[in-house]
């Protein structure tokens, strides 16, 4: 996924490229460049790596200009470099794009057949050599685009400069999202109401086949159809402040940090403290006779856990799959099948085209997500918002206990529902769910811990983490929550699974992190623990004060606060995060935008 900006304004557009950039890094940091109309001509700075080389370029070589357009790259087609970075010229057009052109290849072979001259290895030159072709035959500069737009296969977002036209800036979404900021005498066109945040809270996210025009004063939008259309102005929080770091030394120390705060405002949403039940209406279960969750990554293991919540509390039938593989196996569908896509963006290209695969068929749609304006809130049938508010960095934290939050919510209110919990139970369930905030802020107390034990674990080169129940999808997650942050190779693995194979990877040098509770899987749990230190393997045990107590004396212990099954997995969550944080920073990762990754991956 990449992050795009144009600007047109009435005074020097780089340093508010540079600026909607900076907010736009965690799209994508391979390579970056801007472009722009200076003195009528275009002009381009480019270079490779995170966005601070290109600051460095523009500032011993500025760029003049009212008008231009920027790019943060996540390489999908040529290998990050400059001569790959966007901008990408072609005569007057300079173009930058998040998405993939799927038909290129194609595209520029004719292209190259009727002389035209490319530089780079990616999808996005051939779009500006089409429009410069179309402007060479003859068309207006919008003209251009659509003649353009109409003939590429695949997903784009786009933001189009023209030579010469120095009050405009087109843009195009299909697949990708963008967004229109109205500005005072200057208008924009983002990704993410993030990319126009430092400049505008006034924002219209175009629809699927919109493009536009925007000039200092206005924006004018047409459909897929060429229609002149209106969409509606948003006010949004002032995300400008909300994407500061404050005074932590990573965005992922903030989010970690902020998920008192990011669950109890999830919290407050899905759950009347009054009344001791879940809001009315959160999601009516009638006719729902199993849910199909679809999601990626760590959305993917919240779901997972959500699954064992869910038919443990609710008894209703909750099927998961990854979003990349589900609809590729032509999956059997119950017509009563409710799809619940989960996703922090809302933007995820496999989650995406998975509930999509699903309304095409009929079925009803739910989108659990962060993002509330994304594209997957805007075509399911129903949101679950979580509200975490903006994570910028890369690896999903808060976010994630927001999900597993709604997913408790949800299983709460389908119980009581489907009449498997009286009144009493229910009261109970939400008493304990509302004491998710508190417990998490004080698991965050066993920092220093977790620090003094990353300096011990930093030189690892693998690891595995173990976790039965709902201990399982934990151990998955925190295993890849170390992987993006060290680039250390973790696998989370069921602990009674160890004994089947993966025990063969217990040596005295390979750390095991292993989840236990003291719930009715602590015994077992253990005895998979001593299976592993029988072997001379070096094991850190996270329980509580209970688990603590009954821990073999070789193994080192992480106490966390004893909080009820429920809210288990919010809990374990801080360690594991913590655990991830402090190795990436002992190792000096760029935690916050590890090697190779992206926040939303906007391809398939
Ligand atoms: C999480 O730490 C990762 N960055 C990644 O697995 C992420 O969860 C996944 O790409 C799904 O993203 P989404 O929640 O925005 O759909």
């Amino acid at each position: 996924m990449c992050g795009i900006i144009g600007i047109v304004a009435s005074s020097n557009v780089s340093g508010q490229l540079l600026e909607s950039l900076q907010r736009l890094e965690y799209r994508g940091y391979d390579s970056a460049g801007i472009a722009t109309l200076s003195n009528g001509e275009l002009d381009r700075r480019r270079a490779k790596g995170k966005l601070q080389a290109l600051i460095d370029v523009v500032s011993t070589s500025p760029l003049e200009g009212q008008v231009g357009i920027g790019h943060t790259r996540w390489a999908t087609h040529g290998a990050p470099s400059a001569i790959n970075a966007h901008p990408h010229l072609s005569g007057r057009v300079a173009v930058v794009h998040n998405g993939i052109i799927e038909n290129y290849v194609a595209l520029k072979a004719d292209l190259m057949a009727s002389g035209h001259v490319f530089e780079s290895d990616t999808d996005t030159e051939v779009v500006a050599h089409m429009i410069e072709a179309a402007l060479a035959s003859g068309a207006a500069p919008l003209e251009a685009l659509k003649s353009t737009l109409d003939r590429l296969e695949g997903a784009y977002a786009l933001a189009v400069i023209v030579e010469g036209e120095n009050d405009l800036v087109m843009g195009a979404r299909r697949g990708s999202p963008l967004v229109v900021g109205y500005g005072d005498g200057e208008m924009f066109i983002g990704s993410d109401a993030l990319a126009v945040g430092p400049f505008t809270n006034r924002i219209t996210y175009l629809e699927e086949g919109d493009y536009v025009a925007i000039n200092r004063e206005s924006a004018r939008i047409f459909d897929a159809e060429g229609n002149s259309v209106e969409r509606a102005k948003h006010t949004v929080a002032s995300s400008a402040v909300l994407v500061e770091k404050g005074n932590y030394r990573h965005f992922m120390e903030k989010e970690i940090h902020e998920q008192p705060d990011s669950s109890q405002h999830t919290l407050a949403r899905y759950i009347d403290p009054v009344a001791g039940s879940p809001s009315e209406h959160i999601l009516d279960f009638t006719g729902i006779s199993r849910l199909q969750v679809v999601a990626c990554g760590t959305a993917y293991y919240a779901g997972l856990v959500g699954k064992y919540l869910i038919e443990d509390i609710a008894g209703i039938p909750v099927d998961i799959e990854i979003a990349s593989e589900f609809r590729y196996r032509n999956p059997v569908m119950d017509p009563g099948t409710l799809t619940v896509a989960i996703s922090q963006s809302g933007e995820t290209a496999d989650t995406l085209a998975a509930l999509r695969w699903c309304k095409e068929r009929g079925l009803r749609t739910a989108a659990i997500v962060n993002a509330h304006q994304s594209t997957m809130a805007r075509e399911a049938d129903i949101v679950l918002g979580t509200y975490a508010g903006p994570e910028i960095c890369v690896l999903s934290t808060k976010a994630f206990t927001a999900q597993i939050v709604v997913l408790i919510s949800l299983a709460i209110a389908g119980a009581r529902q489907r009449g498997r919990i009286d009144v009493a139970t229910e009261r109970r369930y939400v008493r304990e769910l509302l004491e998710a905030p508190r417990l998490i802020a004080q698991t965050l107390s066993i920092e220093r811990q977790i620090a003094n034990l990353a300096q011990d674990l930093m030189r690892s080169c693998d690891m595995l983490f173990l976790g039965r129940g709902v201990m399982y999808p934990m151990a998955m997650e925190g295993a890849l929550k170390l992987k993006e942050s060290s680039y250390i190779h973790a696998e989370g693995c069921a602990a009674g699974e160890m004994k089947h194979g993966p025990i063969s990877l217990i040596d005295d040098v390979t750390p095991v992190v292993v989840l236990a509770p003291s719930d009715e899987l602590f015994d077992k749990t253990m005895s998979n623990l001593r299976e592993v230190i029988a072997r001379s393997g070096p094991v850190t045990m996270i329980t509580d004060a209970e688990g603590a107590a009954r821990a073999p004396s070789e193994v080192r212990v992480i106490i966390v606060p004893t909080g009820p099954k429920l809210i288990n997995a919010l809990i374990y969550a801080v360690p594991l995060q913590l655990i991830a944080y402090h190795i990436g920073v002992c190792k000096g990762t760029d935690v916050d935008q590890p090697r190779n990754l992206a926040k939303s991956v906007t391809v398939e």
